[in-house]
């Protein structure tokens, strides 16, 4: 049985057909194909509250760059002779496509690369090769090391956030590496950068004091890894007026007990920041990045929104140790993680990206921005060619993927305060599960623009929204809309612009209110003047 009432625009059709009875209306449906879906659902609202305070960091728009597969070699770095546009061996086009979205940070060099990276052998002239047993068992000639890496930081207007070797590296190893960056005075590390073509120090501010130490950081207990970390971060020192932001190795998706142990064997005053890993996807079948149905459309976006309360129940472990918040919840892996691509190198992790990954890239960082008060960093991984990537190249030819377009359109949120809300949404429902549709966040920039960003991850229907404005007065509304023409749409090389940002126009302020129409599967950006 049909629910007639359901479908809001139902009566306008009925009008218009005033010819047709209610059943060959039906009937014409039926005959079609035509679902009575596609015209929008009414019953979202939403209300922009008053009393927000907490800034979102930029820093929760942030990157991270593996040595892996082609997201560094092929991905940033060509070297001097390539004749891929570059400048100092980093290529121009993806360095102009990351200034475009402001990218405020970028961690390196893993991930489970950095507990095998002994960053000595990455600078200076004669750099000796090893292996990189974690990403494909390939050859690492080194040539891309600290200088090349914090060169690409300021080509690229970013803050470089270095994670040292814990697991198979040494204090001593650590302790110079901090001296090498950050001294400026006359020191054997110092000298050694000087004579290696750097005088300055970099003033390097984000450390990582490990990756992943309970797996491939050196399948440590949480007990064991503290006790480690009060080591290592004690020799990680401050030089001049610099002050290093340490982030101690964090936990692995749903283990508590490793926040709950490091937050309670780490003194506060040694940590700035404790990271967190989790990725959206099912370990026992990852499934295909574009090759999927709505089952595992529902799937991934029932695993995003899982996150976001596992990460409130880390966040739970930290109130209770620190209530003042003065220990940052780091977020610095996330992202989708699919099969690789057919034929293609298993150990890269290279795989395409849809609109699935926008919904889910949009739906994270709203989720993250409400968060802001303990969550102060997070990085998408991988920036280039690896796992959510936001940029492919193939050799000179450079691609924007459908998760870049909503870090370019989420740009608004960096830095602004955050405007809290209250959202009623429908549901979206597959079978007997159901996720709600609509997720939302809402910031004040600088210039007191309001901007909303808005997911409806119902690959089906459109939604209509209503969102009280409260005290603000609004007096003219403009967006951004990505959306696409299937659930698994992706940008190609041959067609770069399938999945690309285009104006928004269903957005209507009436009496102090604005009425949305979200478009099916869609990320919406709306600026408020
Ligand atoms: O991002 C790929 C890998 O995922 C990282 O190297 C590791 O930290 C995580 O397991």
């Amino acid at each position: 049985m049909i629910d007639y009432g359901e479908c809001c625009n139902f009566r306008i059709i009925m009008k218009k057909l005033t010819i047709l009875s209610f059943e060959s209306v039906l009937l014409v449906f039926c005959l079609f194909g035509l679902s009575l879906n596609a015209f929008p659902q009414v019953s979202a609202s939403l209300v922009l509250e008053e009393g927000g305070e907490q800034v979102i960091s930029r820093h929760i728009y942030g990157h991270f760059s593996e040595h892996l597969g082609h997201c560094i070699y092929g991905g940033y770095w060509v070297g001097v002779d390539s004749p891929i546009p570059n400048t100092r061996g980093i290529r121009k086009d993806v360095v102009e496509a990351l200034r475009k979205i402001q990218i405020p940070n970028l961690r390196w060099p893993g991930g489970c690369f950095a507990d095998e990276y002994h960053w000595m052998d990455g600078i200076g002239e004669d750099r000796p090769k090893m292996v990189n047993t974690h990403w494909g068992g390939v050859t690492e000639d080194n040539s891309f090391g600290t200088h090349e890496f914090l060169d690409l930081c300021e080509q690229l207007g970013t803050e470089p956030v270095i994670c040292g070797n814990v697991g198979s590296g040494s204090v001593k190893e650590m302790s110079q590496w901090v001296e090498y960056i950050n001294f400026d005075g006359i020191s054997p590390m110092a000298d050694l950068r000087r004579a290696n073509g750097r005088d300055k120090a970099w003033g390097l501010k984000y450390w990582g004091v490990g990756n992943e130490n309970w797996g491939c950081g050196g399948h440590m207990t949480a007990e064991f890894y503290a006790d480690q970390y009060r080591r290592y971060a004690t020799y990680c020192r401050n030089y001049g007026d610099n002050r290093l932001y340490k982030i101690a190795g964090g936990a692995n998706s749903e283990d508590y007990h490793w926040t709950e142990t490091l937050m309670r064997n780490i003194p506060h005053w040694m940590m700035n920041g404790l990271s967190l890993h989790y990725y959206t996807t099912d370990w026992s079948n990852k499934g295909s990045a574009t090759d999927f149905g709505e089952d595992r459309y529902f799937d991934v976006l029932r695993r995003c929104l899982k996150i976001e309360k596992a990460i409130d129940r880390h966040m739970e472990i930290m109130d209770k140790h620190d209530p003042e918040k003065r220990v940052a919840l780091i977020f610095d892996e996330w992202g989708t993680w699919y099969d690789v691509e057919p034929g293609t190198n298993p150990g890269f992790l290279f795989q395409q990206n849809s609109m699935r990954d926008a919904l889910v890239a949009g739906l994270t960082l709203n989720y993250l921005n409400d968060r802001c008060e303990r969550v102060k960093m997070a990085n998408i991984a991988q920036t280039v060619n690896v796992l959510q990537a936001l940029i492919f190249t193939e050799d000179e030819k450079m691609l924007l993927t459908p998760t870049y377009h909503i870090y370019d359109l989420y740009q608004v949120h960096h830095d602004a305060t955050r405007i809290p809300l209250s959202l009623e949404s429908p549901d979206y429902s597959y079978g007997d599960q159901s996720l709600p549709a609509i997720s939302a966040s809402a910031s004040r920039d600088a210039e007191g623009k309001v901007h909303i960003s808005l997911v409806n991850i119902d690959p089906e229907n459109a939604l209509e929204l209503s969102i009280e404005l409260g005290e603000l007065k609004a007096r003219k509304v403009s967006g951004k809309l990505l959306t696409s023409q299937e659930i698994n749409s992706f940008n190609t090389f041959e067609e770069p612009e399938r999945v690309v940002p285009v104006e928004f126009t269903a957005a209507k302020i009436r009496k102090g209110k604005l009425d949305v129409t979200l478009p099916a599967r869609s990320v919406v950006v709306l600026e408020i003047n």
